[in-house]
This record gives structure tokens, C-alpha cells and sequence, in this order.
């Protein structure tokens, strides 16, 4: 089964086509985000004003990368939220019109459910339940416990920022461009990550949460305590140390849920933050089979994420995955499908 997938939920505009949730045909992505470089983010009017530009040249691109016509499409998959409404609109409404033009079914998809079916992609030997998946991004940051594409539980979430969020605006603290994780991570690759101690969210506390608040407004302390003549070295070893603490905090829930769960199988880290290498690094000492996307472009916002996610909704819920849907700004994580 061949599904065309859509995702425009923040500025990625992409067009990806998958054939049976794993196999990716193309996998189109056009981005405005050099054009937010010098801000601390997205601009939502702008972002949507560029995807309306650039959808049907993507739609075009995605067709001739996969070297296939429309007759071949078995189904439309599209975001339907959360994200921008602007954004979302774009690729909903694109969707909703090639399904009646082509006469094919629509499925809305969750984004987070794109970024959890992310791991299947070209994945051999593909991955298995019951799984532990971290999903860390710049709009969430969950720990699921999964045993079916469809079929989980959230074992815990972010309290107040994502942990993209906090890469972002650790990066705008310390003057380094949108997006954040990956200027954090350029910047701090010679750098001390132990240089500067920041202190452990939520420690002491139960359970499977985060929190990332406390230690960018620690960041901010500390900068204004080394004041404006820091040196190069010592931004180094700032961003180096504010990646390292933001990576404990995340391997620590990972580590406290693998214990809890002994029957998990293996860890799936999703969503922008797995792109990170110094998390990475540090997961793979953990002496459990830990799986990331299969290659970075999936851990970002991709649609080949959502073609997977919307294959493995018909696969399982039949006909009910092609309900109509709403495009919504702000989806609770009921509506994911579990
Ligand atoms: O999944 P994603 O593309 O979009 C959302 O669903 O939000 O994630 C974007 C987020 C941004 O906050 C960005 O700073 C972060 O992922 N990110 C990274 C890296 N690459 C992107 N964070 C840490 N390290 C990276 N290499
Ligand atoms: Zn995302």
C-alpha cells in the first residue's frame, strides 16, 4: 500500500510517499527556516505564506522522486494537528482537495503519532513492542510506553517547555541562531560539559515527567554572573554544559522507565532533539538496544513520518482511520489514536 503523506504543521512544508509504513519512495522537505535564523523562532504568518508558495512544487517533486503517478496512491495522509493553524491549513486543505480530485481516502494523523511511527522507516530489522519511546521535539517532549502502532500509554510529559524549546531559547541566550539544538550543539562540541554544573530537574521527584524551565532561566543566571565579556571559551563550555544537562535529564527518565518495564524490548528516541549527537552518545552506554530514526531527516518534521503513521492507522483501525477530521491547532494527546 502506497500513501502519499502531507506535514506542514510548523515550517517544514513536505511531501513524502511510503509504500507499507516503511519503504520511502521520496521524501520531500522545503523549509523557511534559514529565514528565522536571526529571530528567536517561528513566525507563523510567514511560515504559512511561504508553504502556500511552495506545496505544489513539493506535491510535483515528491511525484517525480518516486517516479510515480497518482493512479498508484492508495491514500492521503496529512497532519491534522497540533502545530501552526496557518501551517496546518495549508497542508490540510491540499490533502482534502487531492483526495477528492484523485478519489482517494484521507487520514488525519496526530503529529506526535508521525514522530513515533518515525523508527519504522527503512528500519531492518524493523523495530518491536512493547517499546519505551522518548519523543522529544521543539511543541513536546513524552515518554511512551507503547505495545502496538495504535495501542499505548503516556507515562509521563514535559511540565512547561519542550526540550527543543529549551535548546531554542538557551540558544537565543547565549546568541546563537533558530533552530537552537543544532547551534548548541555546533557551538559546544569543543566545549566542557562539565565546566558548568546546572542543576537536575525535578530531582527527588517520582515518576516519568520533565521539566526544562528551571534551567534555561539557570542559563540566564549564569550568563548574567560571567557577564558580557565572556569569552569564546567560555560560551563553549556554557552551550556544552546546557546541552550536557538538558541529555541527563532526558536519559535519566529513559533509564528510570527501562527499569520500571523490564518486558520492553527496546528505546525509541524520536522527534528533533534525537538528532542530537550527545544524547545519542550517552544513550548508547546504557546497555539496552536503543533505536533513533534511521536518518536525521526523519527526526525532524518529514512527511515520510506521517505517510508510516497514516499506513499503520489503516492497517489497524480499518475504515475508522478515515473519519473526517478537524484541522486543530492544539491536539490533546488523546487524540493521538490509543
Ligand atoms: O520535531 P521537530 O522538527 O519539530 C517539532 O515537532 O517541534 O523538532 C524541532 C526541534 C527544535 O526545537 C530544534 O532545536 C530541535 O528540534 N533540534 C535539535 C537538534 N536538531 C533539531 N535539538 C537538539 N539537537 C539537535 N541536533
Ligand atoms: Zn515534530
Amino acid at each position: 500500500m502506497r500513501i502519499l503523506g502531507i506535514e506542514t504543521s510548523c515550517d517544514e512544508t513536505s511531501i513524502a510517499i511510503v509504500e507499507d509504513g516503511v519503504r520511502v519512495l521520496s521524501n520531500v522537505i522545503a523549509t523557511s527556516k534559514a529565514s528565522f535564523a536571526g529571530t528567536t523562532g517561528v513566525i507563523p504568518e510567514e511560515a504559512a505564506r511561504k508553504q502556500v508558495e511552495c506545496i505544489l512544487p513539493v506535491l510535483h517533486a515528491s511525484l517525480a522522486d518516486a517516479r510515480i503517478t497518482q493512479e498508484r496512491i492508495d491514500a492521503i495522509a496529512v497532519t491534522r494537528g497540533p502545530g501552526l493553524l496557518g501551517s496546518l491549513l495549508v497542508g490540510t486543505v491540499t490533502a482534502r482537495a487531492l483526495a477528492a480530485l484523485w478519489k482517494k481516502p484521507l487520514v488525519g494523523v496526530h503529529h506526535t503519532l508521525g514522530h513515533l511511527s518515525s523508527v519504522w522507516l527503512e528500519a531492518d530489522p524493523a523495530p518491536s513492542f512493547p517499546s519505551l519511546t522518548l519523543s522529544a521535539s521543539g511543541g513536546h517532549t513524552e515518554l511512551w510506553l507503547r505495545t502496538g502502532h495504535t495501542d499505548g500509554v503516556l507515562l509521563g510529559a514535559t511540565r512547561d517547555d519542550a526540550a527543543g524549546e529549551a535548546f531554542d531559547k538557551g540558544a537565543s541566550l547565549l546568541g546563537l541562531p533558530y533552530p537552537g539544538g543544532p547551534s548548541i550543539s555546533r557551538a559546544g562540541a569543543s566545549g566542557n560539559p562539565e565546566a558548568f554544573a546546572f542543576p537536575m530537574p525535578l530531582e527527588g521527584a517520582p515518576g516519568f515527567d520533565f521539566s526544562f524551565s528551571g534551567l534555561k532561566t539557570s542559563l540566564k543566571y549564569t550568563l548574567r554572573d560571567v557577564g558580557p565579556e565572556e569569552s569564546e571559551k567560555k560560551k563553549r563550555d556554557l552551550a556544552a554544559s546546557f546541552e550536557y544537562a538538558i541529555c541527563r535529564h532526558l536519559l535519566s527518565r529513559i533509564e528510570r522507565a527501562l527499569k520500571a518495564h523490564s518486558d520492553v524490548c527496546e528505546a525509541h528516541v524520536v522527534g528533533g532533539a534525537s538528532a542530537n549527537t550527545r544524547l545519542r552518545a550517552m544513550l548508547s552506554k546504557l546497555g539496552r538496544p536503543v533505536r533513533f530514526p534511521t536518518k536525521i531527516s526523519y527526526c525532524t518534521d518529514n512527511a515520510a513520518m506521517i505517510a508510516s503513521a497514516g499506513y499503520f492507522l489503516i492497517k489497524e483501525r480499518g475504515e475508522k482511520a478515515c473519519t473526517a477530521f478537524e484541522t486543530t491547532a492544539s491536539l490533546p494527546q488523546e487524540a493521538l489514536a490509543f
